[in-house]
């Protein structure tokens, strides 16, 4: 196929929903805008779509979204966002729906903003015809696909089946979060129906075009891809994003008592006293870590307080303190959360809504 740079000039990314399965984080932030390795995971979303040459984004947001994803988006001042309000999570070809006069008559990209992929969505882009094909979608075998969208595929690859979260999957196909589209989606959505869950489903406008005879062709990704859904996809997304694209830079303080392995990061105004760092391991500003050894696999946000602790892969978020904890691992702690151990008696809890405690 010859190349055709640039036939892809806007991308959309959604950026609204409840994100319920990571309460109780998701109670104060979006779901897109968690850290991974220190950076929201919508900046991955937007670092990939920018490296594709996509300059134009139009980013779907929630009233209870959209002032953060703003701010935090604020940053990428080389792009050019057009913010679209969804006031209900009423799906994703509902998004689609209501960013149909911002994407005018132009194919376009659809990037889910809690999906983390491995590889360059570069190539898929270029690859795309939107004169010759409807959609192009990215496909993962997975072991168990039944919280996704499931492809059946012919033998080059054309979709020739899509179905929503199905109980009994009919192949191994999931649907990853990116979609390419032409113009033809619009009038599948137009007469789409609410499926069982109230929602518009992109999964039901793909089967409308695969049922009219349109090409959807698909791509199966051969690197890594994370939904970051859950808890445990978050602590993979950030040993992932931490082992394979970490570098060492050291701008805080380091005391001559404290020992550093491997890569790791500590940002300015950092000061670190008589710890064990091993990395890979990134440190935001201004925090106070003593006593403690940290890492490996491990993300400690801004202004965290860690003192005589041991905290191996985990995702600590600006302004927590954890202190006289002998062992924390896999355990991810929210913004300004406490887990200290005191002088007391017994343990004194103060957890709030949707908490889990394993111990
Ligand atoms: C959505 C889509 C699903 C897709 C998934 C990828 O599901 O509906 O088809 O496989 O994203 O992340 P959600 O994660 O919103 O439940």
């Amino acid at each position: 196929m010859a190349m055709r740079y640039n036939a892809i000039m806007k991308g959309l990314i959604l950026a609204g929903g409840y994100g319920k399965r990571l309460r109780p984080l998701t109670y104060s932030i979006p779901k897109q805008l968690v850290p991974i390795a220190n950076r929201p995971i919508i900046s991955y979303v937007v670092d990939q779509i920018r490296s594709a040459g996509i300059s134009e984004i139009g980013v779907i947001i929630s009233p209870h979204t959209g002032t953060q994803i703003k701010e935090v988006l604020k940053n990428e001042s080389d792009l050019q966002f057009t913010f679209i309000l969804q006031r209900e999570p009423l799906g994703l070809a509902h998004a689609v729906m209501i960013a149909r006069d911002y994407l005018g008559d132009e194919p376009f990209l659809m990037y889910l903003g809690d999906n983390l992929i491995g590889e360059p969505i570069s190539q898929l882009i270029r690859d795309f015809d939107p004169k010759k094909e409807d959609g192009l979608i990215l496909l993962k075998e997975v072991d168990d696909p039944r919280m996704f969208g499931v492809a059946i595929t012919d033998e080059r690859g054309e979709v020739v089946g899509l179905v929503e979260k199905p109980e009994e999957p009919p192949s191994k196909l999931a649907l990853v979060g990116v979609y390419l589209f032409n113009t033809q989606i619009h009038s599948a959505i137009d007469r789409l129906k609410p499926s069982s869950r109230g929602e518009f489903e992109i999964t039901d406008a793909i089967t409308t075009l695969i049922k009219q005879g349109r090409k959807i062709r698909s791509k199966i990704l051969s690197g890594w891809w994370l939904d970051t859904g859950k808890k445990d996809d978050l602590l993979a997304a950030n040993r992932i994003i931490l082992s394979r694209y970490h570098q060492h830079r050291i701008e805080g303080k380091v005391d001559t008592k404290t020992r550093v392995e491997g890569e790791v990061t500590i940002d300015s105004g950092t000061r670190i006293i008589a710890s064990h760092l091993r990395g890979p391991l990134v440190i935001g500003k201004g925090c106070e870590i003593a006593s403690s050894h940290i890492g490996p696999y491990t993300a400690i946000g801004n202004s965290c307080r860690i003192i005589n602790s041991n905290i191996v892969e985990s995702v600590i978020m600006e302004g927590a303190r954890v202190e006289s904890i002998p062992s924390l691992s896999h355990s991810i702690i929210g913004r300004k959360a406490r887990v200290v151990k005191g002088e007391g008696e017994g343990m004194q809890l103060l957890i709030g809504d949707d908490a889990s405690i394993l111990l």
